[in-house]
């Protein structure tokens, strides 16, 4: 994975064995998502889905200022109706695919994380904060709304007042009131926010990566299906993971007392 990703500028990947730590690295712009980010982030994504050596992804922003500080705002300034909506389409494009990825994807929001920054957060499976941070969706200050899924994603996460409290007021909230309405799953001190997400990124690597992929996948499908279709296409997964070797080596370590041996190559 790493020699296809070695040109890129704007974000970072290191690997710890199995976790991969992806940085959004634009500080001097508080990690603004310009075109060239966005695409790097889609291809960053795209080449960790495809490597069964990654088993968890923690995504943070480069500096102790920001996560991500918004779309870049000089970049918007420019769009017309039709580069505006190919705008928003792609940059939804690349947080879908975080979100569909096979591999659970922590946000570790080191700072600011407004407008596409709280969005990036939002197609993360969790989120947790640095007590410094402020989140928030502040595009109705600068005269446009949220384009890369907030409208959709918030009111889903946090329901419709919360979400249409922080849309309409463009106002950010601290971490700690992101914890209280459910946005963040938990704050940490700013220096000990990379080692508590490392924490919980440690403990989904130790289960089994086909149950991981397949269980975020019932999730996230589910979102879109009745209770009826959903309850159906998790019977069908069921089955499904009752064929696989993981299946046979999970239920075995149990039985024999041992820790299971994952197939992650
Ligand atoms: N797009 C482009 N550039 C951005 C940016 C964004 N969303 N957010 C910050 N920057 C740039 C600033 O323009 C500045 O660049 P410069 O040094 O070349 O002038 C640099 O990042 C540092 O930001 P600055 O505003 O000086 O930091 P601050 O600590 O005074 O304020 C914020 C921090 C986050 C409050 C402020 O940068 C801000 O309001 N940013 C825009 C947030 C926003 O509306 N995002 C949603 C966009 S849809």
């Amino acid at each position: 994975m790493m020699s296809e990703l070695q040109t890129m500028q704007n974000v970072l990947v290191a690997r710890e064995g199995h976790l991969a730590i992806v940085t959004v690295n634009r500080p001097s712009k508080l990690n603004a998502l310009d075109d060239a980010t966005i695409a790097e982030l889609d291809a960053v994504f795209a080449a960790i889905d495809r490597d069964d050596t990654v088993g968890a992804v923690i995504l943070t922003g480069a500096g102790e200022k920001a996560f991500v500080a918004g779309a870049d705002i000089s970049v918007l300034s420019k769009q017309g109706v039709l580069d505006g909506k190919d705008n928003s389409l792609r940059g939804q494009a690349m947080m879908l695919r975080i979100e569909n990825s096979k591999k659970p994807v922590i946000a570790a929001i080191n700072g600011f994380a407004l407008g596409g920054g709280l969005e990036l957060a939002l197609a993360c499976d969790v989120r947790f904060a640095a007590k410094t941070a402020k989140l928030g969706l502040p595009e109705v200050s600068l005269g446009i709304i949220p384009g890369y899924g907030g409208t959709q994603r918030l009111p889903r996460l946090c329901g419709t007042g919360v979400a249409l409290q922080l849309i309409l007021t463009g106002d950010p909230v601290t971490a700690d009131e992101a914890l209280r309405v459910g946005l963040v799953n938990g704050v940490f001190e700013p220096t000990e926010l990379l080692a508590g997400c490392k924490a919980v990124a440690l403990r989904m690597i130790s289960r089994g990566p086909q149950a991981l992929a397949l269980a975020k996948q019932m999730v996230r499908r589910g979102a879109h299906l009745s209770m009826h279709d959903g309850l159906q296409l998790e019977a069908d997964s069921f089955g499904i993971i009752s064929s696989t070797a993981e299946f046979k080596e999970g239920m075995a370590a149990f039985l024999e007392k041992r820790k299971p041996t994952w197939l992650r190559t």
